[in-house]
């Protein structure tokens, strides 16, 4: 999204959230100006008509063209910038034609020819920060931070309150801005928009992308709006096959049943023709078996009349003694 804290970086904004009477119960906690450091106030005033407060440059070196003739020579970006200086001056128009083009699509809603409280080199500063970047969130941010910046009557709600150095931050410019608190809610909690132009992440972002008057807009993710993530609809019902992967068990009885009915088949034939060979080999077996089984019972026989025959013979003999 924005990379809103490298604004921050250089300037410590208290926001004031006391303007709206009888204002409705809020959600967000309001920032605790105890924990801002004490800053020198400044003592000089705007003289009438001065409704500007707050200058910011990039770097330039004597060599460097000017800010009328072309763009910040080293960037825009966070480390190429001076912290904004505390000066009341009037409402200005913007010097270059492409600054006018990138204001219009910062901050769609101001007049890009009219008088402003931001220079060409502070459109080329929001500009580096915002990127093409548009979603919801970030279209409710840069209305804010358009007005914070180039408002043409900025000193009604941003007061310079000094300078303060910080041992990690450097030179920081402490203001004080002050903002309405359903705005301030709504921009972090998006639950309670109440204001019009403030917009509801979840709200849908036409399919020509343009919202809110920005160009290039997506809808917002999932991953950034939880009002975006609509619950799965869920059915509290529970059937008789719920958690049943009819497929994976249907493939695997499909497969158990055609291996056994193959099983089956080729024990079945395989099975019947070993019978039939046991058959016969069986009978041939039986028929050996009873003739050997005769022939034994007939040796037997004979023997039995052999003894028989020895017996008489041996009667016959003693009775011949
Ligand atoms: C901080 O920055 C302001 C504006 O650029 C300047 O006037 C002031 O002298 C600086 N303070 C220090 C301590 O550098
Ligand atoms: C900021 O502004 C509010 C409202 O005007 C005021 O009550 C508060 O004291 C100011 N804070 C500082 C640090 O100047
Ligand atoms: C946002 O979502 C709506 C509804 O799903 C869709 O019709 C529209 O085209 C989307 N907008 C963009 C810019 O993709």
């Amino acid at each position: 999204m924005i990379n809103s804290q490298s604004i921050i970086l250089k300037t410590v904004i208290l926001f004031s959230m006391a303007i709206l009477a009888g204002a409705l119960p809020q959600q967000c906690n309001k920032p605790d100006a105890e924990k801002i450091m004490l800053a020198q106030a400044m003592k000089a005033g705007p003289a009438p008509g001065e409704t500007c407060v707050l200058v910011q440059h990039c770097f330039r070196g004597p060599d460097d063209p000017t800010m009328e003739q072309s763009k910040c020579p080293n960037g825009a970006d966070p480390t190429h910038i001076n912290n904004p200086e505390i000066s009341y001056f009037t409402p200005t128009k913007l010097k270059r034609k492409d600054s006018q083009d990138a204001f219009k699509l910062i901050c769609p809603f101001m007049d890009q020819s009219g008088d402003l409280c931001c220079n060409d080199d502070q459109v080329e500063i929001m500009n580096s920060v915002f990127g093409k970047d548009c979603s919801i969130c970030a279209a409710n941010l840069k209305r804010m931070w358009c007005d914070y910046t180039c408002h043409p009557q900025k000193t009604k709600f941003v007061q310079a309150t000094g300078y303060q150095m910080d041992p990690d931050d450097g030179n920081l410019t402490l203001t004080n801005f002050t903002v309405d608190p359903d705005y301030a809610c709504t921009i972090t909690d998006y639950e309670h928009s109440l204001i019009d132009n403030i917009h509801s992440c979840d709200e849908l972002v036409p399919t020509n992308g343009i919202f809110d008057n920005y160009i290039d807009c997506q809808n917002c993710t999932c991953a950034y709006c939880d009002k975006a993530c609509k619950p799965p609809e869920v059915s509290a019902d529970i059937g008789f096959f719920d958690g049943f992967n009819k497929e994976l068990v249907g493939i695997s009885y499909g497969v158990l049943i055609g291996f056994t009915i193959i099983f089956q088949l080729i024990r079945h034939f395989c099975l019947k023709r070993k019978l039939q060979a046991e058959k016969v080999s069986d009978s041939d077996q039986s028929d050996s078996l009873l003739n050997q089984k005769m022939r034994k019972e007939s040796d037997n026989d004979l023997i039995l009349e052999t003894n028989d025959y020895n017996q008489r013979l041996q009667n016959q003999r003693n009775k011949d003694d």
